[in-house]
């Protein structure tokens, strides 16, 4: 199997989906840049090893420099952000080309960036989604893998809507990555 090592900043639903529905890649590290994010918790639970640094106590290069020494020490193959919300710098992105994948909750090329479902919403759009994409130095913008399209109902705050979705993601995943990793 593939290994893999998986980027979080919070809860960690999409990682914790990627661990329990993993087929031909294997979660080998769980990594954040939040030292509190609760998925962490999870993670050293299921002993899976973690690595925690916050980028503001040494500053970013510092700190992609360590976060890129623990991935390579854990023989990171590919790495999947799940719910990572931090920019990764151009030389990281470089040092790891076609090796990173994120999964973000729009239609991709709809809505990059922050809010998109309160964004889907105002728009008066019917449909949400969520999509698997290559990270490239473009936020949000590397290849598509693969989409999920879920209904907006008329009812919908951004909230419900991003529960909808969220099941989604948990779907998409891991069955994205699956593919991935054997194409
Ligand atoms: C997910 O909805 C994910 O798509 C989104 O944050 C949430 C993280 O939830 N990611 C982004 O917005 C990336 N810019 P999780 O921590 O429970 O997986």
């Amino acid at each position: 199997p593939k290994r893999v090592g998986v980027l979080i900043s919070g809860r960690g639903s999409n990682m914790r989906a990627l661990v329990e529905r993993a087929q031909g890649y294997e979660v080998v590290v769980v990594a954040s840049d939040k030292p509190d994010a609760a998925g962490l918790a999870w993670a050293r639970e299921r002993g899976i090893p973690t690595f925690a640094l916050s980028p503001k106590e040494i500053g970013k290069p510092a700190y992609e420099a360590a976060l890129d020494r623990a991935l390579r020490e854990c023989e990171v193959e590919l790495i999947a952000l799940a719910g990572y919300m931090r920019l990764l710098s151009d030389e990281f992105v470089a040092n790891w080309r076609g090796r990173i994948v994120n999964i973000h909750p729009s239609l991709l090329p709809k809505y990059k960036g922050l809010h998109t479902h309160a964004r889907a919403i105002e728009a008066g759009d019917r449909q949400a989604g969520c999509s698997v994409h290559l990270v490239t130095e473009e936020l949000d913008g590397g290849e598509v893998l693969g989409r999920t399209e879920v209904p907006i109902l008329p009812e919908d705050t951004p909230d419900t809507l991003a529960e909808r979705v969220l099941a989604a993601e948990h779907e998409l995943y891991p069955r994205v990555l699956s593919e991935f990793v054997s194409r």
